[in-house]
């Protein structure tokens, strides 16, 4: 099989990784792919946009390409995937209605309300001076989000009504872009958030291991919300017993209701879900896609060939599958960022020590990675590198996976100490 990935992030690294294990897998294509796709032998990089649906079409059709994988959004929610299947190729990723349940909050939020899905309380507006009502009745802390996709930064939480009021505005007077159309406004929850990412064929949905994502920048969970600056799976809050609710008290309510409103959906389901003080658990929200970086330490540990999944998928043949197998032990990725991310920073800073760090046991997934003229891996993004480690225990992958990052250099170098904190102790 000759596959393309779409996409140029640590995610789209690890997915050809992954596939490049599989003697089925001939080649790999990555469109646009980054420094990391760029050296690992058989694969390549397509210097095309996400977005080129026409280029993507018509290099697949030239090159024999089996399957498309599409790891972002933005494409999946522009109907990436209809306008390929129409041209007669396969793809894993939902169809441009399906990519709603991302790509509009607002939608998401009425299809978990007709499914039953449980969720924080929410109203929607279309207007500000409706909204700050609101938020002046109801009081802070509040949670304030622009509906569609505005790449992580549309969710503000508000401690205060004041800042809850400036959100509302920031998001009418457009700094979101067309994210800004509606307001979203929610409780304020607390508690743990575990990431469920499911493969669905439309009909079955199979959860893959829960795994558990670092939003914030900073140590302690403190700062700026981020794309993930580190993440370990398998979650332990995440018990069989949780798993078993989860499967059929959002997972399978999610597909069967998407189903009834017409919705063939093949793909990922990612649930992003807050689990609370008292055990039970509400859902955040839903990509539409794998998650980055929980894409980088879920597969590391799976035995089944991720290929035979994503074709039964797009087959609607999931149900014959056997389980998914899972390796023994346990996986902790670090995202190591340029400096000053998720505000400004610099690209094109020359990397050094990846080498090194494997030697150290570690695997190094790029994301925002690119070569240079002289071949050298420079940093081209926020988030430039998942240094990941594999374990027996999360001990063992976490100090892994920071022995691995120390080997590596690049100017502005930033990274979080404490990943994995809440099943370990200490910073690193
Ligand atoms: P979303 O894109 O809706 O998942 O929001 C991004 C992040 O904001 C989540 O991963 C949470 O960390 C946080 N968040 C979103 N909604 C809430 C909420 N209702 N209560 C607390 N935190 C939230
Ligand atoms: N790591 C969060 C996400 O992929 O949305």
């Amino acid at each position: 099989m000759k596959v393309l990935v779409v996409g140029n992030g640590g995610r789209e690294h690890a997915l050809a990784w992954k596939l490049l294990q599989s003697k089925q897998i001939e080649q790999v294509v990555c469109v646009p792919g980054n420094g990391g796709t760029a050296s690992m032998e058989r694969c390549q990089n397509l210097p095309l946009a996400v977005d080129d649906f026409e280029g993507i079409s018509r290099y697949a059709h030239a090159h024999g390409i089996t399957l498309v994988i599409v790891g972002p959004e933005v494409p999946l929610s522009k109907g990436i995937t209809d306008y390929l299947q129409d041209k007669g190729l396969m793809v894993f990723g939902p169809i441009r209605a399906g990519a709603q349940i991302e790509a509009s909050k607002a939608w998401a939020k009425a299809l978990m309300q007709e499914a039953g899905i449980a969720t924080a309380r929410t109203a929607v507006f279309a207007e500000a001076g409706a909204a700050k009502s609101y938020v002046r009745a109801t009081g802070a802390p509040i949670v304030v989000k622009a509906d569609g996709l505005a790449a992580g930064k549309g969710v503000i939480m508000a401690e205060t009504v004041e800042q809850a009021e400036s959100a509302v505005d920031a998001i009418f007077q457009g700094q979101f872009g067309s994210a800004g159309e509606f307001v979203v406004i929610e409780e304020c929850l607390i508690g743990q958030e575990v990431s469920i990412l499911a493969l669905t064929d439309g009909l079955t949905i199979r959860s893959l291991l829960p795994s558990q994502d670092h939003k914030r920048i900073g140590d302690g969970d403190m700062g700026e919300n981020t794309g993930g600056m580190g993440a370990y799976a398998p979650a332990p809050i995440a018990t069989p017993e949780l798993m078993a609710r989860i499967q059929t008290e959002v997972l399978e309510r999610a597909i069967a209701t998407l189903r009834a409103k017409g919705i063939d959906y093949r793909g990922t389901l990612y649930a992003g879900l807050m689990i609370l003080p008292n055990g039970d658990f509400k859902v955040l929200e839903f990509n539409c896609r794998f998650g980055d970086p929980e894409t980088q330490v879920i597969l590391p540990l799976l035995e089944t060939p991720l290929e035979e999944l994503l074709l039964a998928c797009v087959q609607q043949r999931l149900s014959e599958l056997p389980p998914i197998a899972w390796k023994e032990g346990v996986c902790a990725t670090v995202v190591a960022a340029s400096g000053g991310y998720p505000g400004e920073y610099e690209k094109g800073q020359v990397i050094t020590g990846i080498r090194e760090a494997e030697k150290a046991g570690v695997t190094v997934f790029h994301a925002g990675t690119k070569l240079n003229q002289q071949q050298e891996v420079v940093t081209d993004g926020g988030r430039v590198l998942n240094v990941t480690g594999i374990g027996e225990n999360f001990e063992q992958a976490i100090a892994q996976a920071y022995a691995g990052i120390k080997c590596i250099q690049f100017e502005g170098i930033y990274y979080r100490r404490d990943i994995g904190h809440r099943v370990v102790s200490g910073k690193r």
